[in-house]
């Protein structure tokens, strides 16, 4: 909102969120009292091939016959939205923005709205018709049928009887003003010179200012041409700070890598040290400033989805061996329908990248009403779950955009493992001094790893038209196994598993033929002598072996002619330095496979919907 073009902001602000859905898209610009409209199915560059081949942006009244070219496009307010479908199949009339049947409303929405059956059958009783499928469209409908010359107010009506979760940007073409709202999807206002933006992430943002409000749930802003105003949701004014940005503008771009993911593989050396930046001292201590009392500690619960669910199963091996204290791993969305036996002895520590999952932030707020303290181990500053535990270890990994997470992944295993030991030495369990002389060297050893990138480059040509693949790993290595299955098949969308390799004779043997690529992680620790006896099992049935490993024995080199040697470190750092390279694989098979490795379908970044 403000005096420039909002038209190409809004383009331009949606290609930096596409990351966050994908299917569909659309903009709304308000100017001279009319509402110009453009949707179009696919990623938005379709949406923009449309304007610049001058097919022009629909004009509102008169039923799209009058179309705007896109130099007569000046309007300063607008909305954008690129989507994710919940309800009703990807297509353009499903894409937001949502109008009114008067089409002097329009809406762009993310959450869920669970009781839009309801709401739209009494809407349709009193005459509302609806065109799309989408929970979002009941929306557009509640603020028409409020709408009595004042949209703020009559968004606020709407926003009462809605139940389920939001974050939602409203205009009206009658009002030069833009009304967003929150509750349980993030919204992020842009505080500029003489303009205004509002997004569901920093990143669209960023490149705008750099000064930023964070709304909470049950929070609105109205922005007008002149300015902004926070309210709750009964229109009473909120005080709210401005905080700044840390990221810098060039860290959203892709920096010559011809993919998001890739160059986020290789920025791992850097991102792991400003994990590690400052939380060290000379004397071997870690320092993190936690505001929790610790003292009565009985156990820990780690509630994460996904990757970071991955990096939690790698935190219960470290914690429990570092710092002799029971964990539970549990994924969020299981946790929060569970009833979870938890209270003040416990800790929940909620593990995210986004620190906008739904499930995480359900949990945690489960976990927080029965009395349990929280930690949270995340990425994004100032997002919701960063805001909502009682204290918390930033990653500082910079942004991700890729959507398959990679250092983000490593960046909360060394946060774990910084955890790990500093619960060590507030519990007087004695720390092998080594692992420090380790962790200073992981940056170095992480670069190391990356140099093996041209031997697997090699590797997914030749396996890029397997149909399946098993990976398989032992210990701290399991998680590895599972993260490089994770990493695979959403890029590539080839079928694979994860498994304990000691597992694998109970079932997923029978799969084991020629055909099938078996990914071993065979690094030297406790298990390495039963890790080589799995993997003539696997060799016995003809299976293909891709071995990762810090020792290359006469046994490996017999037992595969696929080695991916990676440089020795301790057990604890085994994860990150042996993840690196299933993530250069997968990246690469992908790749090969001509697929969109930084949106992959049906995918989205930051899964803000339970
Ligand atoms: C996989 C991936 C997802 C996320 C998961 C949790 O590559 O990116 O599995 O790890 O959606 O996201 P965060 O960490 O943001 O809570």
């Amino acid at each position: 909102m403000g005096k420039k073009n909002a038209f190409p902001i809004l383009i331009e602000g949606l290609k930096k969120m596409e990351y966050r859905g994908y299917d569909s898209a659309g903009i709304c610009v308000g100017h001279n009292n009319d509402l110009m409209l453009a949707k179009k199915k696919g990623r938005v560059v379709e949406l923009e091939k449309d304007f610049l081949n001058e097919y022009g942006v629909c004009s509102l009244d008169g039923s799209c016959e009058k179309r705007y070219e896109l130099k007569e496009i000046k309007g300063g307010m607008g909305i954008a939205h690129t989507r994710w479908a919940t309800h009703g199949e990807p297509n353009e009339t499903n894409a937001h923005p949502h109008f009114d049947c008067k089409k002097e409303i329009a809406v762009v929405h993310n959450g869920i709205i669970e009781n839009y059956n309801a709401l739209k059958e009494i809407l349709e009783k009193e005459g509302h018709i609806f065109v799309s499928k989408t929970d979002t469209e009941v929306i557009s409908h509640l603020v028409e049928k409020f709408y009595q010359g004042n949209i703020e107010e009559a968004a606020i009506k709407a926003i009462k009887l809605i139940e389920g979760t939001f974050g939602l940007a409203i205009i009206c073409k009658k009002e030069n003003k833009i009304i967003v709202a929150r509750r349980g999807s993030p919204v992020v206002l842009g505080v500029g010179e003489n303009e205004n933006i509002v997004a569901s992430d920093v990143v669209a943002i960023l490149p705008h200012t750099k000064r930023v409000i964070y709304l909470n749930d049950n929070e609105m802003a109205v922005l007008m041409q002149d300015g902004y105003a926070v309210k709750n949701l009964d229109g009473q004014n909120v005080e709210k700070n401005i905080e700044e940005i840390k990221w810098a503008a060039e860290e959203i771009e892709k920096g010559g890598y011809k993919h998001f993911m890739l160059k986020e593989i290789f920025e791992q050396p850097k991102a792991v040290e400003n994990t590690l930046r400052g939380r060290i001292d000379e004397d071997n201590n870690v320092k993190l400033s936690l505001d929790i009392d610790f003292s009565n500690l009985k156990r820990i619960i780690i509630a994460a989805c996904g990757t970071s669910w991955h990096s939690a199963l790698i935190g219960k091996y470290l914690i429990e061996k570092s710092a002799n204290l029971p964990v539970e791993v549990d994924y969020a969305s299981e946790f929060r329908y569970r009833n979870p036996i938890v209270g003040p002895d416990d800790l929940l520590l909620v593990i995210s990248q986004s620190g906008e999952t739904a499930d995480v932030l359900a949990a945690l707020r489960e976990a927080k009403q029965k009395g349990a303290k929280t930690l949270g181990i995340i990425n994004v500053v100032g997002s919701t779950i960063a805001r909502e535990v009682d204290s918390g270890i930033y990653l500082h990994a910079g942004p991700e955009i890729g959507v398959a997470s990679t250092k983000a992944f490593s960046c909360q295993v060394t946060a774990l493992l910084l955890l790990a030991l500093f619960l060590a030495q507030k519990r007087g369990v004695k720390i092998d001094k080594e692992i420090f002389v380790e962790l200073k060297n992981l940056p170095k050893k992480i670069e190391e790893t990356l140099k093996n990138s041209d031997k697997i480059i090699l590797l997914a040509d030749k396996f890029k038209d397997a149909k399946n693949f098993l990976y398989l790993g032992r210990g701290m290595n399991f998680p590895v196994a599972l993260e490089g299955a994770l990493k695979l098949k959403e890029i590539s969308y080839i079928h694979a598993e994860g498994y304990p390799a000691a597992e694998m004779k109970h079932g997923p043997i029978a799969l084991v033929d020629s055909n099938m690529p078996v990914v071993f992680v065979a690094t030297k620790d406790n298990t390495y002598s039963k890790i080589l006896s799995n993997m003539e099992e696997i060799r016995a049935r003809g299976g293909q072996i891709i071995a990762i490993t810090n020792e290359v024995s006469q046994d490996i080199q017999r037992l595969s002619q696929n080695i991916i040697a990676v440089p020795r470190c301790a057990e604890e750092l085994s994860p990150i330095i042996n993840t690196i390279p299933l993530q250069i694989l997968a990246y690469h098979i992908a790749d090969k496979k001509n697929l969109d490795v930084d949106k992959p379908k049906n995918l989205a970044k930051s899964v803000t919907v339970e």
